[in-house]
């Protein structure tokens, strides 16, 4: 059965602006929160405290993370792979934080520099002080569709690590579709497995675009209960490990799509296209989403 509400979390702040190569203002990525914030978007992922050698275009975390203003009822969240970034972000005030494995070895080498299982024991001591602090952790998996080393990635294995995380006290465990490779069938045969051991309402799908297969998978996982969605206004993103990834599913997409279906996501819809549109525009990037170029042209 579909859900009846979806709630959204929009990652174009972080996932969306992490690979851009050119350096972009705080000032913009702090418009653009403040702009997803007034067309209803209630979960914004606006950081990421990561290494400025590896992610140079979240540098300014600190700038983005004190520098928003905060609207009632929103969370801003930022990623922090190590003790390190976490102390960072609690410095700024965060209320939310996400950790990020992979269900692939080899990506987890070059995306975090270290193996799945060392992964996790880095990760066990960030949940403990979050935790401590009454900041609640996400937690990620990438390459639950596939893996832009390894190829095909077992279900079984998104299993092990997504439980492996839900149990270390993740709230919620998201499921990326790094490299956009998924097609419905698969996502559901992926969802399957990983929720024999964590409920549906603790999952999210996080399914990049790269295949044009974003909004058909994430079709197929709503009808099976997913109601929590990643998105990126415009589609925006890739990741800098995974080349030739592009953004999430658009954000304006979805809640068209939703909308359509009756599945309310309190969010709308043109302010997030004209959102879309401004922030393509500031950054020079072409708008990724259909439904955003199409409402611009009317
Ligand atoms: P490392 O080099 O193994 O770390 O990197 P280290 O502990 O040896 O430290 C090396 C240097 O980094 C030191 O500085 C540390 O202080 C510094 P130095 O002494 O050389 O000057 N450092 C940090 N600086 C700032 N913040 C930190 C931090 N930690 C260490 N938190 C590390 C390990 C995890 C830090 C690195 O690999 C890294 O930053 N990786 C991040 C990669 C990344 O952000 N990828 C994109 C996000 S994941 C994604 O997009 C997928 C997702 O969307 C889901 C999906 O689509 O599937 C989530
Ligand atoms: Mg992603």
């Amino acid at each position: 059965p579909f859900p009846k509400s979806v709630r959204l979390v929009e990652v174009a702040p972080r996932d969306g602006l992490q690979n851009e190569p050119e350096p972009i203002d705080t000032v913009t990525k702090l418009e653009l929160i403040d702009r997803l914030g007034a067309a209803g978007i209630r979960y914004i992922e606006a950081a990421s405290f990561v290494s400025p050698k590896w992610v140079p275009q979240m540098a300014d975390h600190r700038d983005v993370m004190t520098g928003l203003t905060r609207r009632e009822g929103v969370t801003y969240a930022a990623l922090t792979p190590n003790l390190k970034g976490l102390e960072a972000a609690l410095a700024c005030g965060v209320e939310e934080v996400a950790v990020f494995g992979a269900a692939s070895e080899t990506f987890s080498h070059k995306n975090i520099n270290c193996s799945i299982a060392e992964s996790l024991e880095r990760f066990a001591p960030v949940l403990e002080r979050a935790q401590s602090a009454g900041v609640r952790v996400r937690g990620y998996v990438s390459c639950v569709l596939g893996c832009p080393y390894e190829g095909e990635i077992a279900p079984t294995k998104v299993a092990e690590v997504s439980k492996a995380l839900y149990e270390m006290g993740c709230y919620e465990v998201s499921l990326g579709d790094t490299i956009g490779v998924g097609t419905p069938f698969a996502a559901k045969r992926m969802l399957e497995a990983v929720s024999r051991n964590i409920p549906m309402d603790k999952l999210a799908a996080h399914f990049h675009d790269t295949y044009g297969q974003a909004l058909a998978n994430l079709y197929a996982v709503l009808e099976e209960g997913i109601a929590v969605i990643d998105s990126s206004v415009a589609g925006l993103g890739g990741c800098p490990y995974a080349k030739g990834a592009s953004g999430n599913v658009a954000s304006e997409d979805i809640v068209y799509l939703l909308n359509g279906l009756g599945i309310e996501t309190g969010i709308d819809l043109n302010r997030l296209a004209d959102t879309g549109t401004w922030i393509t525009q500031a950054i020079g990037r072409p708008n990724r989403s259909k439904v955003g170029v199409a409402l611009a042209a009317k």
